[in-house]
């Protein structure tokens, strides 16, 4: 431990001396700002610094000169200035739970937005105004005593920011559309420190380009959402060994093709894991050690009331499984129980996707023939775990809006594209490549599968929280693209936000 803090400290180091630009950025803003923030440097090893760099992903994190941590959206357009005037690369962080190295990291000066953490509910327009430093189960615990709740995150620890700014699939997304169909206002430190509210009627074209349009125009300090009435929700997490999983798909597939009561869902993950995992959830530990390197598959149920009608989840709950989880909860507990907080320190990780028209049997065993395939063959370049996330919606996901937004393009009236979430876990960082290049062919191959049993998918968005950090932003923004830059070309003509990384107009 001592000797890997020292060795953190040489890089962190070095990583000054190689950027003194940045470190005169990082005192010139610690002279400008309010008492309300901060700025903290890598000498401070078990500090703000450390958990201001942090990433659910170690290969999202970078050793930044320093980290700020803005308290007012004053001080974040004194920053946004300085950063502009001083040419200084810098990064912007909510939840930290984005899985595409540099889009929330830097070498030069980190944003974390921890600092930006109210919950203000509105009950008489039945709205809430929240920090973009929060995470969803933050928002969820504060909403609970309300009885009232937003369309957010599924599982623990994930940012309120990257996803909302992305687009935001959530447990409610059948009933209610994505997250950003449910924006009513953004506050906006524009990228020439204008610190503006934006609405629908205050700046269109803005509105629609941060729906989606993640931090190409400025940083976001509030977000303000639609709340629905919530009750007590039933759900939870099961899992089957790999003898149980022809049926479990059956099971899926039925799901997917039969079930139109918007109150249901699932996310169904078929995994490979080798090894032991390294989970903070000790309720896991033992299947790990028993089942390592061997395929499982684990759905999450849910339905938005407190039982289900028959019919719905039973033939899940009569395959005999590992462990089960389901019961009546709070959305809260619910989302806690899918913890995805299991990071260990030194994890890298990437996602990928596909978006698809249709869950058919033949798709997923595709899939699960995925798993076996490069769980098999990346082992011995250091793979920890793997997981492909089957998540059906019902096709009218997309119609809830009543404006458009960046993300989904939804121009000619597309049908709502399901997305495949992808994810690869491993240790050593000289396996990058390899797993980058892996998922690439693992989801161009299941595209394939797709498109030769008639799915019209060609030109299906791919979506911006899931495609890997190289997709080409015609893939994930079709059609809206020229409108995009253009906006982007007014907002942000001496393009600042070009100096943070991430998928850029
Ligand atoms: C375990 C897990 C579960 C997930 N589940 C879902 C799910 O159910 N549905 C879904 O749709 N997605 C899901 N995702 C994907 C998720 O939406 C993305 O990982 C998203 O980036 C998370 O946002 P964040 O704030 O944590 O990320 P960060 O890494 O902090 O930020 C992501 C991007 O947003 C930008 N950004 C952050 N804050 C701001 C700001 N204030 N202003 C401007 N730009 C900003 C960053 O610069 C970066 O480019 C999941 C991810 C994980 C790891
Ligand atoms: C930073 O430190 C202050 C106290 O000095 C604390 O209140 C705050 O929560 C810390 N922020 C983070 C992100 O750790
Ligand atoms: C800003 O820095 C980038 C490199 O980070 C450089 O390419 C660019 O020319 C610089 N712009 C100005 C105006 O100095
Ligand atoms: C995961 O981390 C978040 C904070 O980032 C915390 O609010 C939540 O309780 C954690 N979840 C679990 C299941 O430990
Ligand atoms: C959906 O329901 C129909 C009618 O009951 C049935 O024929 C079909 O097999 C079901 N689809 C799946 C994938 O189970
Ligand atoms: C299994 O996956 C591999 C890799 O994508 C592919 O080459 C093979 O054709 C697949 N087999 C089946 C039966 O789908
Ligand atoms: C910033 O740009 C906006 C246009 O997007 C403009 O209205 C505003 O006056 C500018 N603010 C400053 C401080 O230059």
């Amino acid at each position: 431990m001592a000797r890997l803090r020292k060795t953190c400290r040489a890089i962190a180091l070095a990583s000054i001396f190689s950027s003194t630009l940045a470190l005169d950025a990082c005192t010139r803003i610690q002279q400008a700002v309010s008492s309300a923030s901060n700025v903290y440097y890598p000498v401070d090893l078990v500090g703000n610094y450390t958990q201001d760099i942090a990433h659910w992903a170690s290969s999202s994190t970078q050793l930044s000169a320093c980290s700020v941590e803005p308290g007012t959206a004053a001080d974040v357009s004194i920053i946004l200035q300085l950063l502009a005037s001083t040419n200084t690369s810098f990064a912007v962080k909510g939840g930290g739970h984005t899985a595409n190295p540099g889009f929330s990291s830097t070498t030069g000066v980190h944003l974390s937005m921890a600092r930006f953490s109210g919950v203000s509910y509105d009950a008489s327009r039945a709205t809430v105004t929240i920090g973009s430093g929060l995470v969803w189960d933050d928002v969820y615990e504060a909403l609970e005593p309300y009885g009232v709740n937003v369309v957010g995150g599924r599982a623990s620890g994930v940012g309120v920011a990257g996803f909302t700014l992305g687009g935001g699939y959530s447990w409610k997304t059948n009933q209610f559309g994505l997250t950003v169909d449910t924006i009513t206002a953004f506050e906006l430190v524009k990228p020439n420190g204008s610190i503006v509210s934006v609405t629908a009627s205050s700046e269109p074209d803005l509105f629609f380009g941060l729906k989606g349009g993640l931090n190409n125009f400025g940083i976001v300090t509030e977000f303000t959402l639609q709340t629905f009435p919530q009750g007590q929700v039933w759900g939870g997490l099961l899992t089957y060994a790999a003898n149980e999983i022809p049926a479990v798909s059956a099971a899926v597939a039925r799901f997917a093709a039969n079930v139109t009561d918007p109150k249901a869902g699932i996310v169904s993950s078929y995994k490979f894991i080798l090894g032991e995992l390294h989970n903070a959830d000790p309720r896991f530990q033992s299947h790990f050690k028993i089942y390592a390197s061997q395929p499982l598959v684990a759905p999450i149920l849910f339905y938005d009331g407190p039982s289900p009608p028959a019919g719905i989840f039973d033939d899940f709950l009569a395959i005999p499984h590992l462990s089960e989880d389901v019961r009546t909860r709070s959305l809260l507990s619910l989302v806690q129980s899918a913890s995805s907080n299991a990071s260990s320190g030194a994890t890298r990780r990437a996602f990928h996707t596909a978006s698809l028209l249709e869950y058919s049997p033949t798709m997923i065993d595709a899939i699960f023939n995925e798993t076996i395939f490069w769980g098999t063959q990346l082992a011995l370049a250091g793979l920890i775990s793997m997981s492909y996330d089957i998540e059906p919606f019902l096709p009218s996901i997309y119609t809830h809006s009543t404006s458009p937004s960046a993300f989904p393009p939804r121009d000619a009236n597309p049908p709502g594209y399901l997305p495949l979430n992808l994810h690869f876990a491993w240790t050593p960082s000289t396996s990058d490549d390899l797993m980058h290049a892996a998922l690439r062919q693992s989801a161009a191959h299941l595209t394939q599968v797709a498109m030769n049993e008639g799915q019209a998918i060609v030109d299906a968005p791919l979506y911006t929280n899931y495609a890997l950090y190289d997709t080409a932003l015609e893939r994930i923004y079709g059609p809206n693209l020229p409108r995009l830059r253009r906006i982007k070309k007014e907002v942000d003509p001496g393009n600042v936000m070009g100096l943070a990384g991430g998928f850029k107009f």
